[in-house]
């Protein structure tokens, strides 16, 4: 569905992605995984076309991407940082975004599964940060989209909101969607993930299966792994 050939990123003397190749197959859930800095969030927005790379090619579903939008019809997004103006009540944002996309979206089923009724006529200023990402969850899961992008979705969310998102996750995997998620919660990882992708410095450190990172690091379970790989490399 995505592959990515020898993509460079710099701002200014910042190289942040040093030549990446990536192929993602389509119905996989993949974790791009990596210490903070390491071009998560710049290789999901070379994908979206919201980072242009200085160098390489993405495509998506064998066409060239670079320059592009299009393609970003066919794609969820959650992003790390979502901003709204402060003054939007959540209806009002939900029914922007139904204004602005095409297909029609199903949130209701969202609002109840996240308890969001009461928040409906409240401006975004006065929500909490993990109420803001339940809304945010609720804007990327409205659609029927192939691909799923979700940058850090975890951050703030409580245990039964996790819960639900999860949920979530593996319902659309389910359906033969194609997820692509950064997260610093490892059971999601594990519990979603069928491949792993470890950014190291701009490179890809290590791409498989849980169960081969595992043995790598010859370690029990990822958090382990993840530390282990971070001690050999002398970067903690
Ligand atoms: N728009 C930008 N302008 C300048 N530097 C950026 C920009 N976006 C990201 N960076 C830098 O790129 C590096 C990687 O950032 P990011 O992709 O957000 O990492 P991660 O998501 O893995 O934490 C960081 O050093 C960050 O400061
Ligand atoms: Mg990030």
């Amino acid at each position: 569905m995505i592959r990515i050939t020898d993509v460079q990123k710099s701002f200014n003397r910042n190289q942040v992605l040093k030549s990446v190749n990536l192929e993602i197959t389509p119905g996989s859930t993949t974790a791009i995984l990596g210490p903070n800095g390491s071009g998560k969030t710049t290789l999901l927005k070379s994908i979206l076309g919201l980072v242009i790379p200085q160098k390489g090619e993405v495509y998506f579903n064998g066409k060239p991407t670079v320059g592009k939008w299009e393609h970003r019809k066919q794609i969820a997004y959650l992003p790390q940082v979502a901003r709204f103006p402060e003054n939007l009540k959540v209806n009002e944002l939900i029914q922007l975004v139904k204004d602005i996309r095409e297909s029609p979206g199903d949130e209701r089923t969202l609002i109840e599964r996240f308890s969001l009724e009461p928040f409906l006529n409240k401006s975004l200023r006065n929500l909490s940060g993990g109420t803001r990402q339940k809304v945010n969850v609720v804007l990327a899961f409205m659609y029927d989209n192939p691909l799923i992008i979700l940058d850090e979705p975890t951050v703030g969310l409580d245990p039964v909101a996790l819960i639900h998102l999860k949920e979530l996750i593996s319902r659309e995997k389910a359906k033969g969607k194609t997820i692509l998620l950064t997260t610093h919660i490892m059971s999601v990882v594990e519990e979603l993930a069928d491949e792993i992708v470890f950014l190291l410095e701009g490179k890809i450190y290590f791409q498989g299966s849980l169960t081969e990172m595992n043995a790598l690091s010859q370690q029990a379970d990822l958090e382990h792994s993840i530390a282990q790989i971070l001690i050999k490399e002398a970067h903690v």
